[in-house]
């Protein structure tokens, strides 16, 4: 081991190259960043000595640690509808740190050491299982992958009798992805672990809309005066529901635009504007947020022909010519190129911010594990 965090990442040791001396760094708030040599090769007396040196800094510059209340207090994250506009900014300004922090060398810090989460994905994924798991391990969490293809629930156990059974390991956190509406509530009401839902069937993907918040953020800084357009397969998507959720307690104005047989009964009750016609729907919008066609939700209907879904809807350098002059394209991924999306148009990075979205994915869900496992500690643990 070549570094070590302790108390919250605010000390730092670490070996230079050619030297088997650890160094010290300690970084207080407001304070410039502090680095010595703790004048010893042994990693335990290097953490004595800096833990020593740390107490007296405090002492004197008469730093408080106590720490504030957090705005987000819940410990389950299973619907963006939960969230008020407070603990959204909450969340978005929790993950700041880590955008750089994500862009640093040494991608680890150990503020999450000790604690069991479990990646349990019922439905394909590849960037929100992925983030989760960088995340967990850039904290120092442990964290389990456990998919459908290797449970035993292929031998006849039910989800519930998996969860209690994995409950019976004293997870910390649960982060579940299901085909099933409202699965991870019921969850978190009969497990004692924290419960992220990373999708459940076409009802709510909150993280996915938090990142998708904090990628609109880091471009325009305000929501009060974005039009933001969300367009397609709406009616199948659990990601247009967050983020109309997310988005318009934000202060963002929301287009929704799609084929009418794809828009949802009771879209009337969501706080957005309806079209049909991408040419009138994405009018003066300054981000165009493309959805995945569903096709494994769309059984027993009839799917669009691709060519002509994408003549009227498909999104390319033509019909972005509605909206604003700069406006920003997004997609959650994973894309249909040539179905929902021009392929060009998706890969241009002066349009696009489609990977944008993904490195988010990342800082968002390390603040979402730390604030929740922080509430589990004031308000649950011992
Ligand atoms: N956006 C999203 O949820 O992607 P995955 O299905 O790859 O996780």
């Amino acid at each position: 081991m070549n570094s070590k965090f302790l108390k919250s990442g605010h000390i730092k040791l670490y070996k230079r190259e050619n030297s088997n001396y650890w160094q010290m760094k300690i970084k207080l708030p407001r304070q410039k960043s502090l680095r010595s040599s703790t004048g010893t090769k042994i990693l335990k007396d290097a953490e004595k000595i800096a833990l020593k040196y740390y107490s007296s800094l405090i002492k004197k510059n008469n730093i408080n640690f106590k720490k504030s209340q957090p705005v987000f207090k819940k410990i389950h994250l299973v619907e963006t509808a939960d969230l008020n506009k407070k603990e959204i900014e909450y969340i978005l300004n929790e993950s700041k740190k880590y955008i750089k922090f994500n862009k640093s060398k040494i991608k680890k810090i150990n503020i999450l050491e000790g604690r069991t989460i479990f990646n349990l994905f019922f439905e394909d994924s590849t960037r929100t299982r992925t983030s989760f798991e960088v995340a967990a391990k850039r904290l120092g969490a442990d964290i389990i992958n456990v998919s459908v293809r290797d449970s035993s629930i292929n031998k006849g156990e039910t989800l519930l009798d998996t969860m209690t059974t994995i409950n019976s390991m004293n997870p910390d956190i649960l982060i579940v992805r299901h085909p099933e509406e409202g699965i991870s509530k019921k969850i978190s009401s009969i497990v004692e672990a924290s419960v992220i839902n990373a999708g459940d069937g076409s009802h709510e993907h909150p993280t996915q809309a938090l990142l998708d918040a904090l990628t609109i953020k880091n471009k325009f800084k305000k929501f009060s005066k974005l039009k933001i357009a969300i367009c397609g397969d709406i009616l199948h998507s659990r990601v247009a529901r967050s983020n109309i959720i997310i988005l318009s307690k934000l202060g963002a104005k929301i287009n929704v635009i799609g084929p009418k047989e794809w828009l949802p009964k009771n879209i009337k009750k969501f706080p957005v504007n309806i079209f049909t016609e991408m040419k009138k729907g994405l009018y003066n919008c300054d981000v165009v947020m493309m959805l995945r066609i569903q096709k494994e939700r769309i059984v027993g209907k009839i799917m669009p022909n691709q060519k002509s879904y994408f003549k009227k809807y498909g999104l390319d350098y033509n019909k972005l010519k509605y909206a604003k002059k700069n406006a920003f394209v997004m997609h959650p991924g994973p894309m249909n190129r040539g179905f929902e999306i021009d392929s060009k148009l998706a890969d241009d990075v002066t349009r696009s911010l489609i990977q944008e979205q993904v490195a988010m994915g990342v800082a968002i869900r390390m603040a979402c594990l730390e604030i929740i496992i922080n509430n589990r500690d004031r308000f649950i643990n011992d």
